[in-house]
C-alpha cells in the first residue's frame, strides 16, 4: 500500500481498485445503527485545514471518527497561522504530537509534497490549490461504478472551470487509470490548449456541450470558480449559462441511463439549473455520503489496514 496520497498518480489500477472496494465494505456500515469501527483506536488524524471547506473537511472528520480515530481538527483561522507562522513550522507541531496522518487542503498547490517531507505520518491531499484532489476523484469514481455497475469503458464528460479545477485534473488521472474515456467541455479560455495532453494523452476535448452531450455515460459538472478568477474568462454568467450550463433541454439530450454529478458546492442556476440539480438522474447528494466511505477506505488502508 501507498504510504501517501498526494495525487491522484500516486494510485495505479490495483490500488485504486482495492480502495473503491474497501469503500463499499465501509459503506455497508452506514447502514448500521452503530457507525464505527475500532480499526484506528489510539491512532491521531490530523485535518490541516488552509482554505474554506463544507462537505471535504466534514467528510473527513466523519470517516476518521467511524473507524474511531482521535480527530484534531486545525482551521487556519484562529489559529498561529494568522500571526504569520509557516506550514513548516506548523507540521513541526505535527510531528510533535504525533499525527500518524495529516489531511491538508492548502491554496498552494504541491503543499501536500512538502508536508510530506516534514512529517512522519501519512499525508492525504484534500485539495491544493488548482492542482489536485485525490478523493475526490476517487468518490466520483465509486459513485460511477455504483451507479452504472463498471467504470471501464465509460464515457465521462467533465463540464466546465477545468482550467481552475483540482478536481478535473484528478478525475482525469484516475478515471484513466481505471479504463474511463475522459472528454473536456468548456470555453477555450478555460480548457488550457496542452492540459489533456499533459494530463492523460488519451483525454478528448470539446468546445460544444450539446453535441457530445448523446453520446454520454455520466456528466460531471464543474463549479465556475469566480474566486480564482483574476481575468474574465467569458463575456457574463448568462452567456456561460447559455453554452455550458446544464438544464433541463441540455439534460434530455443525454442517453436514458446516463448520472449528472457535481462536486459541490453549485452556482444553482450558473453551471446547473436547479431543476437538473435536484433530479433523479443527479448523484450530488449521493457523491457527498460516498466521500466518507471513500476517505475511510483511504485512512484505513493508508494506515495499515488488511483488506
Ligand atoms: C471542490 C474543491 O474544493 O476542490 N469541492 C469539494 O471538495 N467538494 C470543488 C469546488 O470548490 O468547486
Amino acid at each position: 500500500m501507498i504510504k501517501h496520497l498526494r495525487s491522484a498518480a500516486d494510485l495505479d489500477a490495483a490500488t485504486a481498485t482495492l480502495i473503491l472496494d474497501t469503500a463499499a465494505e465501509m459503506a455497508a456500515l452506514a447502514g448500521r445503527e452503530v457507525k464505527k469501527l475500532p480499526t484506528l483506536r489510539g491512532r491521531t488524524v490530523v485535518n490541516l485545514f488552509y482554505e474554506d471547506s463544507t462537505r471535504t473537511r466534514i467528510s473527513f472528520e466523519a470517516a476518521a471518527k467511524r473507524l474511531s480515530a482521535d480527530v484534531i481538527n486545525f482551521s487556519a483561522k484562529g489559529s498561529s497561522v494568522s500571526k504569520g507562522e509557516s506550514l513548516k513550522d506548523t507540521a513541526l507541531t505535527l510531528q510533535a504530537m504525533g499525527a500518524d496522518a495529516v489531511v491538508i487542503r492548502h491554496s498552494a498547490s504541491g503543499a501536500p509534497h512538502r508536508l510530506a517531507s516534514w512529517v512522519d505520518g501519512s499525508v492525504i491531499n484534500a485539495g491544493d490549490g488548482t492542482h489536485e484532489h485525490p478523493t475526490q476523484a476517487l468518490l466520483d469514481a465509486y459513485t460511477m461504478r455504483s451507479r452504472l455497475g463498471r467504470l471501464d469503458g465509460l464515457k465521462v464528460a467533465i463540464v466546465g472551470d477545468v482550467l481552475h479545477s483540482r478536481v478535473a485534473r484528478s478525475n482525469v488521472l484516475l478515471l484513466s487509470t481505471l479504463g474511463a474515456q475522459v472528454t473536456l467541455v468548456g470555453p477555450p479560455t478555460l480548457i488550457p490548449v496542452d492540459i489533456a495532453a499533459a494530463l492523460e494523452p488519451k483525454t478528448k476535448v470539446s468546445y460544444d456541450l450539446d453535441s457530445v452531450l448523446p453520446d454520454m455515460d455520466v456528466v460531471m459538472m464543474l463549479r465556475v470558480q469566480t474566486e480564482r478568477m483574476q481575468d474574465s474568462y467569458f463575456p457574463s454568467a448568462r452567456e456561460y449559462s447559455r453554452r455550458y450550463g446544464l438544464d433541463l433541454a441540455r439534460m434530455r439530450k443525454l442517453p436514458e441511463h446516463a448520472i449528472v454529478m457535481h462536486p459541490g458546492p453549485m452556482n444553482r442556476g450558473m453551471e446547473i439549473t436547479p431543476e437538473v440539480a435536484d433530479s433523479s438522474r443527479s448523484t450530488i447528494v449521493e457523491q457527498v455520503a460516498n466521500g466518507v466511505s471513500a476517505r475511510m477506505a483511504v485512512l484505513y488502508l493508508l494506515l495499515g489496514g488488511k483488506a
